[in-house]
């Protein structure tokens, strides 16, 4: 590799879930301190990170695809971009992409990438660097503070898994469950709410998991953090996920039912209605365990939404062990979802299960999952009609006048009128459709 001129402009390209983004975010955070600058729509970056995605799919040949249309696109323009690989692709596959890819000057894993300016310095000298360490605490230490974005924002609490689902690659790529101290979680979600987030998303691959010590030296859950971030003045919402089942512990749900300023909305991944194929996907937890849990949460708060996640098509799953998934489908009710086929990931041991699902079973298992999902979808929108509710205004919408925001049970709504970005407003739900709602403005909500 020749050395290059330090780059002034980047990119990041980030894919898959919302840890993705939130590390998207803080890379340009990292990368501002450094002087480099978002480059503008429709200009070609100096640096370009592909934040990457292992867990479906051929998500490394997507990478790869990506690389190739960056070095085309460079020698068009006789200009190529130093291209940096990040996330799980990078963590589970960098020695191959270095070898196979020689465009790539950077490859660092997700626990890494406060290293990023450093490994620029090293790529600018012409020298190719990787880093796929996993110390995750020492990663938020070396972050700068909180730059300035939308009115609803991401705050990673934990970070890896430990519970080894046989068909999941993250207990590999993001390492073992760790959770960031609580001082450092009040201090980031202070910073946020200085720079005008009205909603926060607790986030984690195990949010649920989350446990430290609080400001008078006690053993906390996530509830326990729930309830001290909901006393920050101008923090008017609070969310989380992604949850598992077996860390739903009692104070969380109790919580759903007393702080006001947590939303009534749980997603909490399921995967399966089937006891023998949770027990083959090391789930650790039963469909009816499952359905108790859900039956408290409901009973803590009526009104919560709730979503899942699901996979078809796991090895071995027979068509009556998939009727139990919808038939689980129908028993919550759920208000939204999402729903996979499954993709076998290398490393892990449901790749190599027996009894591998033909992808037109697949396909059909996942469309019907997918129609009866839509149908509880519409039913719970239509069974908001009529209620007024907060909604967080969040952006602009296509028409003119038109806003766009979400409604406590994270519902998108429209509605038209004179708002700005932040505004909470108290909006009469009149009409919808399976993936959004229309509104009428009652009044704005002062804060
Ligand atoms: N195949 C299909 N879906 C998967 N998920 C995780 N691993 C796989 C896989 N190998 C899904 C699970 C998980 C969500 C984030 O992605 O439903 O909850
Ligand atoms: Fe993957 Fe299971 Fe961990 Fe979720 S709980 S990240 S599905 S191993």
């Amino acid at each position: 590799m020749k050395p290059t001129r330090a780059p002034q402009t980047y990119r990041v390209k980030s894919f898959g879930c919302q840890m993705n983004v939130y590390d998207g975010e803080r890379m340009g955070e990292l990368l501002a301190e450094q002087g480099i600058t978002p480059a503008a729509e429709g200009e070609e970056a100096d640096l370009v990170i592909l934040n990457t995605c292992h867990i479906r799919e051929k998500a490394a040949e997507k990478v790869y695809s990506d690389i190739g249309r960056l070095v085309a696109a460079g020698k068009e323009k006789g200009k190529a971009p130093l291209i940096a690989v990040a996330g799980c692709v990078a963590q589970a596959e960098g020695e191959e992409i270095m070898a196979r890819a020689p465009a790539v000057s950077i490859v660092v894993g997700p626990q890494a990438y406060h290293r990023l300016p450093a490994m620029i310095a090293e790529a600018t000298r012409g020298r190719r660097a990787t880093d796929t360490d996993m110390p995750a605490i020492a990663k938020f230490d070396a972050l700068p503070a909180r730059a300035k974005r939308g009115p609803s924002a991401f705050l990673t609490v934990q970070e890896g898994c430990d519970k080894f689902c046989t068909y999941c690659v993250v207990p590999y790529t993001r390492g073992a469950e760790i959770s960031r101290p609580f001082n450092d979680l009040i201090a980031e979600a202070h910073r946020l709410v200085e720079q005008g987030a009205k909603e926060i998303t607790l986030l984690g691959q195990n949010v649920n998991a989350w446990s430290g010590e609080d400001d008078k030296g006690r053993r906390v859950g996530l509830g326990g953090l729930i309830r001290r971030l909901a006393v920050i003045d101008g923090l008017e919402r609070i969310r989380y996920t992604t949850s598992h089942p077996k860390d739903m512990d009692d104070d969380l749900i109790a919580a759903h039912g007393e702080v006001e300023k947590l939303m009534p909305y749980l997603h909490l991944p399921v995967q399966s209605g089937n006891d023998r194929v949770l027990k083959a996907m090391n789930r650790q937890h039963s469909a009816e365990s499952y359905l108790k849990i859900i039956e408290k949460v409901r009973a803590a708060r009526p009104d919560i939404a709730l979503s899942g996640d699901f996979i078809v098509g796991f090895p071995g799953e027979s068509e009556a062990e998939f009727a139990d998934t919808l038939k689980l489908v129908d028993e919550v009710r759920y208000a939204a979802c999402f729903s996979f086929k499954f993709s076998p990931r290398p490393g892990t041991p449901a790749a190599t299960m027996e009894g591998q699902v033909a992808a037109d079973v697949m396909d059909d298992r996942l469309q019907r999952l997918q129609a009866r999902i839509a149908a509880h979808q519409l039913a719970f929108n239509e069974a908001s009609l009529g209620k007024t509710c907060t909604v967080l205004v969040e952006r602009r919408g296509r028409h003119p006048g038109q806003w766009l925001g979400k409604s406590p049970w994270l519902q998108s709504v429209h509605f038209t009128g004179d708002h700005a970005i932040g505004d909470l407003v108290e909006v009469e739900l009149a009409a919808a459709g399976p993936n959004s709602l229309s509104g009428r403005v009652r009044t704005a909500v002062a804060v």
